[in-house]
């Protein structure tokens, strides 16, 4: 390739902006010449370009959020959307796409790339770490360290009045970020999506630890889990069944996807960035970058989006043992 364009889609995540930059540069360092597209493949459709190069990208590897801005276009999802989006890069002579993302975004690029054989290459950028084929997505050690400091703040308050804590934090039907953000800050429950807990598993656990001296308590409970679908539903149900505590609510929301990203999440993309410039280089398309034990390879598309996310039974033990 010679003309390579860049996009963020879907959900933002911290770090987005440090990928661009070392895809911005990587192109730079490779003679390439590299165009932004605003707004995802909604942008794409639109025409939404701009030309970038190693200085447009200057101090933003600190940034949370996309420069480059972020949506999850419905217009794409239709063969007319995607035509207009392939009319529009071959008018500006753009030969290779790198698309910054989660699953929607790999779902729609990899039907794209096949469509119009034209090569793309995919970076999971989500707080979610809801991808297969690497072991962190980009964002997701932000939002972890996002969610442990909110913890801490609501376990002074929490221990002061004896209470106990509902603790929402994102990650849609994965548990990542509920099971290592609740054993980093401590949590007495977790409740993650793959695995059910029952309602009154989790008040006997609660009873029995409140028996063995514990003042208060706080449960992390993922967005997409079972019992904790309905969070103030389930505070009512403790509160009501334990006696015991008062229980209050915390839904942590999109604080969780804001923020400077940490280090490691700012490694991570500058190493995804360059891995993607070189995989286009080495002529590979419909795959994703990403990071396995610490090693940069990649995985087709198809592989990064297959779903069914694996929760690793060792996390979960340390958890039980750790909050007895
Ligand atoms: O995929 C990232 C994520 O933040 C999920 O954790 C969450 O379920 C979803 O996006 C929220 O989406 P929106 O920002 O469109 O409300």
């Amino acid at each position: 390739p010679k003309k390579i364009a860049v996009l963020t889609s879907g959900g933002d995540a911290p770090g987005m902006n440090a990928a661009i930059r070392a895809v911005v540069r990587s192109c730079a360092y490779h003679n390439l010449e590299c165009v932004g597209v605003y707004r995802g493949f909604q942008g794409l459709i639109e025409g939404d370009f701009k030309e970038l190069n190693a200085r447009t990208v200057k101090n933003i590897i600190n940034r949370g959020g996309t420069f480059l801005k972020s949506a999850r276009s419905k217009d794409f999802l239709t063969l007319e959307g995607r035509k207009k989006a392939f009319e529009n890069l071959q008018n500006e002579n753009i030969n290779a796409l790198v698309v910054i993302g989660g699953d929607g975004t790999f779902a729609g690029a990899s039907a794209f790339a096949e469509e119009f054989n034209f090569p793309i290459v995919g970076i999971p950028g989500t707080i979610d770490n809801d991808i297969n084929g690497t072991d962190y997505t980009i964002g997701y050690d932000t939002a972890l360290n996002t969610v442990v400091e909110a913890i801490d703040k609501i376990r002074d308050t929490a221990n002061s009045h004896n209470r106990l804590f509902l603790v929402e934090v994102m990650g849609r039907d994965a548990g990542d970020i509920a099971l290592n953000a609740g054993i980093g800050a401590g949590a007495e429950e977790i409740l993650i999506p793959e695995q059910n807990m029952g309602k009154e598993r989790l008040l006997e656990s609660l009873s029995r630890s409140k028996k063995s001296g514990k003042t208060s308590s706080i449960v992390v409970v993922s967005e997409g889990d079972q019992i904790g679908k309905n969070i103030f539903e389930l505070a009512k149900y403790i509160e009501e069944n334990l006696k015991e505590y008062e229980v209050r609510v915390t839904v942590l929301g999109h604080i969780q996807r804001g923020g400077a990203p940490s280090c490691y999440d700012r490694v991570l993309a500058s190493r995804l960035g360059v891995g993607a410039i070189d995989a286009l280089l080495g002529g590979e398309t419909n795959v994703m970058i990403g990071i396995v034990h610490n090693k940069v390879t990649s995985v087709p598309f198809s592989e990064a989006i297959k779903g069914n996310n694996e929760i690793d039974e060792e996390l979960i033990r340390v958890a039980d043992i750790i909050s007895i």
